[in-house]
C-alpha cells in the first residue's frame, strides 16, 4: 500500500468545529476491527446509494470507492461491476489493512492510502466515484468535490452521501449547556453542498436530505457507538483533557431536558445523498 502526503491547508482557516485531519486516519484505523459491528446506519445509507448507481449506463471501466473504510461497499461495487477495475482509497491505513485481510470479495481491488482532498489519481482516470459517509470528515468538502471532478472522465458520475447540518443536533445542544468546547463536528448544509457542486461544474445536480432518528438506551451509549465507529471528537476546539464523570452526567442531564427526550434518548442524523455527472 502506498502512503501519500496531505496537501497543505487551503486559503481559508478551518473552522473550530471541523475535524483535524491528522487524527482522522488514526482514529478510524484503530476502530477498523469493530467498525462493521456498529455501522448499521452507514450500511443502510450506502445500500440505497449503491442501488442508485447499480444500473447506470454506460458500465464504468474504473470505479473508485472513496473513504472505503473496511470495504463493505468496495466488495459490493466489485460484484456490481465485475468487468470494471475497482480502487479503494482511504486516509486510514488501518481500515485498508482490515479490508485486505477480512474481505475476500474485495481480493482484486486496488488499495491506496490517500486523502479525498488530494486524490492520488490521474486526471480523468475514473468513471464512477462512490463515497459513502466519508466526506463529513474532510476539512474542506469543496476541495474533495473538486478532486472528484478532476479524476472523473467527462460524463463520469459521482455518487456520495454525507451528514447534513442537523446531524447530532441534540448532542451539540446538550454539550452547549455544559461547556464552551466543540464536541460535535459542524456538518455541511444541503444548500452549501448544492452550491459547491454547481460551482465545480457538475451537472444533473440533485441533493436529497433525509433525517433518521435513532434511539439509544442512554447518552453514554450514543457516545460509545460514535467512538466505536471511529467518529471521535476531532474538532479543533475540542477539550484536550479527560472528561470527568460529573461532566458526563451533566451532558446526560442536559440531553434529557431537551424536548421529546422524556421517554428515551433519540439522536438525529441528517443524511445528504447526491448523484451527479461531470
Ligand atoms: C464512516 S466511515 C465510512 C466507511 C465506508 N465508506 C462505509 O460506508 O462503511 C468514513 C471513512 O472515511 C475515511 N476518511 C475520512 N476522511 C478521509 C479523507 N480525507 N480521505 C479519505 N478517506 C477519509 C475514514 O478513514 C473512514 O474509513
Amino acid at each position: 500500500m502506498n502512503s501519500f502526503p496531505c496537501r497543505k491547508p487551503g486559503p481559508f482557516a478551518p473552522a473550530a468545529a471541523t475535524p483535524e485531519k491528522r487524527w482522522v486516519g488514526a482514529s478510524f484505523g484503530s476502530a477498523a476491527a469493530g467498525y462493521d459491528g456498529v455501522a448499521e446506519l452507514q450500511r443502510e445509507v450506502g445500500e440505497s446509494l449503491l442501488a442508485r448507481v447499480r444500473h447506470l449506463g454506460p458500465r464504468p471501466v474504473r470505479v473508485l470507492d472513496l473513504g472505503a473504510g473496511t470495504g463493505h461497499f468496495s466488495g459490493l461495487l466489485a460484484s456490481a461491476f465485475p468487468a470494471a477495475e475497482c480502487l479503494a482509497v482511504d486516509i486510514a491505513e488501518g481500515m485498508l489493512r482490515f479490508l485486505r485481510s477480512h474481505r475476500p470479495a474485495a481480493a482484486g481491488i486496488g488499495l491506496i492510502v490517500g486523502d479525498a482532498e488530494a486524490l492520488p489519481l490521474a486526471n480523468e482516470s475514473v468513471d464512477l466515484v462512490f463515497s459513502n459517509m466519508a466526506f463529513q470528515w474532510c476539512e474542506r468538502l469543496d476541495v474533495a468535490l473538486a478532486e472528484c471532478r478532476r479524476v472523473l472522465r467527462p460524463g463520469g458520475r459521482l455518487a456520495f452521501s454525507t451528514f447534513g447540518e442537523d446531524t447530532l443536533g441534540e448532542l451539540r445542544t446538550a454539550w452547549r449547556a455544559v461547556d464552551g468546547y466543540s464536541h460535535v463536528s459542524a456538518f455541511a448544509t444541503r444548500r452549501a453542498v448544492e452550491q459547491s457542486l454547481r460551482a465545480h461544474g457538475f451537472s444533473k445536480i440533485r441533493v436529497d436530505a433525509k433525517t433518521i432518528g435513532r434511539g439509544y438506551p442512554s447518552v453514554m451509549a450514543l457516545m460509545k457507538e460514535l467512538k466505536a465507529l471511529g467518529a471521535r471528537n476531532l474538532t479543533r476546539n475540542r477539550p484536550r483533557h479527560l472528561l470527568g464523570r460529573r461532566t458526563l452526567e451533566r451532558v446526560s442531564e442536559a440531553y434529557g431536558r431537551l424536548p421529546g427526550m422524556a421517554s428515551g434518548v433519540t439522536a438525529s442524523f441528517e443524511v445528504l445523498t447526491a448523484l451527479v455527472e461531470k
